[in-house]
């Protein structure tokens, strides 16, 4: 196949992208996002201080523009995300306890409402764990709650569309020796082995001289899958772009059943929330495909 959608679905995985509403516009940017992607995720437009500015005040136009330009071009869409210490409305990161517990409750339902039955897989909670040794919880407002603010998200997320994967999405749990990823682990294995509703992980995969690729990424998803989640590789980008690294990762994916598909965290690396200078998605900034690009296709078509 010659795109990397097409290449994807031949193993009935897809293949996707981040989308910035405020880039449908450039032509050279959707032509591109267009051919090659069959999943979407809203870049930043279904996050929590874009769709719910005041609180009780759902604002779906910008997630919607997202929304409706994937689904009138044919493809799927990951929602991303529901419940998260940053890029809160200012309203929510003044609330606390009980009060911020309902709020999140209330967005939860507010958003997963308006977009029932569309959405492929949500990002319930992500970014809960913390950086570094301790292997717990991030300190949080959502985590001053009570630790069982997660099962929470999930369950009210299970009742407010049954028809969505239900994620938790976090960074730096891509290398299986990394306390953080053998947290976010015991909590999906303790998730499952209770009935809290859970269907995949997503690992975002933005590697980089701090947290880079390691050849136990394997390791580390098929450790998940064998909990009975999906794995999803969902904000994929590689500072510098190695053509090796990026044909590993679809490699090992490809290993793993329940690894259903890799999302790239942009289109060009000039959309890239890292700046162009890190280079690290698959076009370059003037819609060239750039080796990366090729390394992943011929993975992705089994060479
Ligand atoms: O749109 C406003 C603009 O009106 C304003 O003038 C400008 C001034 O700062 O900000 C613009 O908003 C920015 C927004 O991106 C859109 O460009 C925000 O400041 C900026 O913080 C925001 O960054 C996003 C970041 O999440 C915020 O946490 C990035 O685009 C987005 O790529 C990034 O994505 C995250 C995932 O959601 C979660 N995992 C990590 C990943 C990378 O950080």
């Amino acid at each position: 196949a010659s795109t990397l959608g097409a290449a994807a679905a031949q193993s009935g995985r897809y293949f996707g992208t981040a989308i910035a509403s405020g880039k449908l516009g450039d032509s050279a940017y959707t032509t591109i996002a267009n051919r090659e992607f069959d999943m979407v995720t809203a870049e930043n437009e279904m996050k929590i201080d874009a769709t719910e500015p005041n609180r009780g005040q759902f604002n779906f136009s910008a997630g919607d523009r997202v929304y409706n330009w994937a689904v009138q071009n044919g493809k799927r869409v990951r929602g991303h995300t529901l419940a998260w210490h940053s890029q809160q409305p200012g309203w929510m990161q003044q609330l606390s306890g009980s009060t911020l517990r309902q709020a999140m409750i209330n967005h939860i339902n507010g958003v997963m409402g308006h977009y029932k039955g569309k959405i492929y897989a949500w990002d319930v909670v992500n970014e809960a764990y913390a950086d570094g040794n301790s292997g717990g919880r991030r300190d949080s407002n959502l985590q001053r709650t009570g630790n069982d603010w997660i099962e929470v998200a999930f369950r009210t997320a299970r009742a407010a569309d049954p028809a969505a994967k239900l994620c938790y999405n976090d960074y730096n749990i891509d290398n299986w020796s990394w306390a953080k990823t053998q947290g976010v682990y015991n909590m999906v294995r303790d998730f499952k082995s209770r009935g809290v509703p859970i269907d995949c992980v997503g690992l975002q995969s933005h590697f980089n001289g701090n947290s880079p690729y390691n050849g136990n990424y394997r390791t580390t998803i098929q450790s998940f899958a064998a909990l009975g989640v999906d794995v999803q590789i969902t904000e994929l980008d590689i500072q510098g772009g190695s053509a090796t690294t990026y044909a590993n990762v679809v490699n090992d994916c490809l290993a793993v059943p329940r690894c259903t598909g890799v999302t790239v965290w942009g289109v060009r690396d000039s959309d890239s929330w890292l700046g162009s200078g890190a280079a690290p998605l698959l076009f370059d900034g003037n819609g060239n495909k750039k080796a990366a690009y090729t390394a992943v296709l011929n993975a992705l078509n089994g060479g």
